[in-house]
């Protein structure tokens, strides 16, 4: 059967900071710039999930789009959305929340719940320029 990627797009408001506790606020914000700002700031991230995989013969699903969906919500928009990602979701206590780092946590863990023969990538943007993507390597 034809292989096809199908994506299905999220969205969550979150807010942190990133910077290195080892590290002086000076040298934070020499790296970090204003993204070192101690009182944090928020992004309007926006989430695009894509899985690739041949067709099933059955049904002419590559994967259920509503299930798809579902599986965002309960393991991303319920643990990112409206959070203070430093202080509120374990994943970034001790991992600075860059988008990088996002989108690797997102991966992993939607990855355990996706059916092996299915790619998967995540792509996530912080602003509507900059943005990030992962697959896996
Ligand atoms: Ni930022």
């Amino acid at each position: 059967m034809p292989k096809v990627t199908v994506h299905r797009k999220a969205h969550f408001n979150a807010a942190h900071r990133l910077y290195r506790k080892d590290w002086s606020d000076e040298k934070n914000f020499a790296v970090f710039n204003k993204c070192s700002n101690p009182n944090y700031h928020g992004h309007n991230y926006e989430l695009i999930v894509s899985l690739t995989g041949e067709i099933d013969a059955t049904t002419g699903y590559v994967y259920d789009l509503g299930k798809l969906k579902d599986l965002i919500k309960s393991e991303i928009e319920e643990c990112f959305d409206h959070k203070n990602l430093n202080i509120e979701v374990d994943e970034f206590k001790e991992l600075n929340p860059t988008a990088e780092n996002i989108c690797v946590v997102t991966y992993q863990k939607l990855r355990k719940h996706l059916p092996t023969d299915l790619d998967l990538k995540i792509t996530l943007y912080e602003t509507p320029r900059n943005f990030v993507s992962y697959s896996g390597e």
